[in-house]
């Protein structure tokens, strides 16, 4: 009977540790919370953070299977493991709450789905699955831009960065055919980015959706792009180059990986 009881104590505490890490962030280092950073540009921009020096804060949605962010913490002890579901309330405020207090130089919004092709093509329209897009894409980073806005006023470098694209973003006088789920999720996140840097006009948060380009992974896979693409490893590289250089007149705009601004 002991035995099992020992048994069962340590399967819990074994699951309660695999779905987070603690980690003590560096106070005199800059900290990034990211969103969806178990895999794809998530990783990378961990990964590229991280070896910068960087405190990150990876939050993925299923920590226990996030072999490659577990491996990263072996050789960064200063990247925290977290579980974070974007379209879930209670994870976002959980996970805001064991955070209050910490400054947050860089929020970036990875997280995003493009849906299914056939299920947002006129004709198929599927509604549930627009829901869905929209949950994570457009609701979720706006959710979680709301729980970390505090913390992101209380560090020196206050930014929030969504990912946008340009299927999901381009100019609205240059559009090309289909994908609209996607393309309507990240044009309102865009819209919901632009109205929260209004509201904050007068702080020195930096609010901007950038651009990574067509790059190589599952999300551009989704989007039946088989033309050329740029890998994880590059696009992160020069979107955290963006974020390093953000000028005054990027505030609540949609730019290029390569720093140009969209016209939308
Ligand atoms: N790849 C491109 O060409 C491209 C172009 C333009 C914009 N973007 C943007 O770049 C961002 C990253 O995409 P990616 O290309 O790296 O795609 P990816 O490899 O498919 O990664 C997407 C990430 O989002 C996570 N995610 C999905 N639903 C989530 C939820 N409800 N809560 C938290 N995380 C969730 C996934 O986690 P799971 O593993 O748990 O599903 C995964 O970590 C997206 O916002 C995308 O729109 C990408």
């Amino acid at each position: 009977m002991l035995n099992q009881i020992l048994a069962i104590l340590i399967i819990t505490l074994s699951c309660i540790s695999c779905t987070s890490t603690t980690v003590n962030l560096n106070p005199n280092s800059p900290t990034v919370l990211i969103t969806g950073a178990n895999r794809g540009l998530g990783l990378e921009f961990s990964r590229q953070y991280a070896a910068s020096g960087w405190n990150v804060i990876a939050s993925c949605r299923n920590p226990r299977s996030a072999t490659n962010l577990h491996n990263l913490t072996k050789k960064y002890p200063q990247v925290a493991i977290e579980k974070l579901d974007v379209t879930s309330d209670r994870q976002v405020n959980t996970l805001a709450q064991k955070y209050h207090s910490q400054p947050i130089d860089i929020l970036l919004n990875n997280a995003g789905i493009y849906g299914t092709l056939e299920k947002q093509t006129l004709g198929s329209f599927d509604f549930e699955e627009l829901k869905k897009v929209f949950d994570i894409n457009t609701i979720g980073s706006l959710r979680v831009s709301q729980a970390f806005l505090d913390n992101v006023l209380l560090s020196d470098q206050k930014k929030i960065i969504s990912l946008g694209g340009g299927m999901g973003t381009q100019s609205i006088g240059r559009l090309f055919g289909g994908h609209y789920f996607m393309k309507m999720s990240k044009a309102a996140h865009l819209m919901a980015m632009g109205v929260m840097q209004t509201d904050l006009k007068n702080t020195e948060l930096q609010i901007v959706m950038i651009s990574p380009g067509r790059v190589d992974t599952q999300l551009m896979r989704d989007s039946g792009w088989s033309g050329p693409s740029i890998s994880a490893e590059q696009s992160a590289q020069l979107v955290i180059e963006q974020i390093a250089a953000l000028k005054p007149d990027m505030n609540g705009r949609l730019i290029l990986y390569n720093g140009t601004v969209i016209p939308w």
